[in-house]
């Protein structure tokens, strides 16, 4: 069953985010962490209201969604590089309790079974997403199945598009492709929170809500997971009947 809580802009999608990824703060859970900008405003208050109230992180565990092919993580645009830099390095959550899929190895294949293996030793309890303007959730791209577990894929020529911005806007170095988390690994998080802001995602959230579930858009497959919290602004609902 899928929640939409609609909020004006960006900044109150943010602080519902919080309140709703506030009640898993707590000793034992599990997060399921994203990259991107959407989860920005997100990991600003969950700062935030470490500094100030102290909630703690130390017996919290963290999965992340997906990294780039190729680039260290010494790599400024590395996803185990931003979420140091927007929220690990910020928090008292400690290194090993993190976890981001590695880009790099012998044999990706098995690093992502691997990665599979250890999700389900320990389930993730909130999945954070953010939603492509292809409906991509993670880099499970339009037409990946629903059923796939955490693997090597090719970016689409769209996501290569909308991530060129964070390479010196040169698509010559956008990597063209990334490991991810798949679709069925995403749905077994026990609840899932999606954020979508801006009218770039606004046919995305569209087909998400109100589509048919296809793998034409892999979002619309979360119309089928019993426990999903969508929130979007004016600007993604601005498609929605
Ligand atoms: P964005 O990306 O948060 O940078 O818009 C979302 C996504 O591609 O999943």
């Amino acid at each position: 069953m899928i929640n939409v809580i609609r909020t004006k802009d960006y900044e109150e999608a943010s602080d519902k985010a919080f309140e709703v990824m506030k009640e898993y703060l707590r000793p034992g859970k599990v997060l399921g962490l994203a990259t991107g900008s959407t989860p920005l405003g997100l990991y600003a208050r969950m700062v935030k209201d470490h500094q100030e109230n102290g909630t703690s992180y130390k017996e919290i565990r963290s999965f992340n969604l997906d990294e780039y092919v190729g680039l260290p993580i010494t790599h400024p645009e590395s996803y185990y590089a931003f979420m140091h830099h927007n929220l690990f390095d910020h928090i008292d959550i400690p290194e090993e309790n993190t976890h981001v899929p590695s880009g790099l190895g012998e044999d990706l294949e098995a690093q992502a079974r691997h990665y599979d293996e250890m999700i389900d030793a320990c389930p993730v309890d909130i999945q954070l997403l953010g939603i492509g303007s292809d409906g991509h959730i993670a880099f499970n791209e339009p037409g990946t199945p629903f059923d796939s577990g955490t693997h090597v894929t090719d970016l689409a020529e769209s996501t290569i598009r909308d991530n060129c911005r964070f390479f010196d806007n040169d698509i010559t170095k956008v990597p063209t492709q990334a490991v991810t988390q798949g679709i069925g690994t995403i749905m077994k998080a026990k609840a899932i929170l999606l954020i979508a802001t801006g009218s770039n995602k606004a046919k995305a959230v569209k087909e998400m809500l109100e589509g048919p579930i296809d793998v034409s858009c892999p979002a619309s497959i979360l119309q089928k997971h019993e426990n999903v919290t969508v929130i979007i602004d004016e600007d993604a609902a601005a498609l929605l009947g």
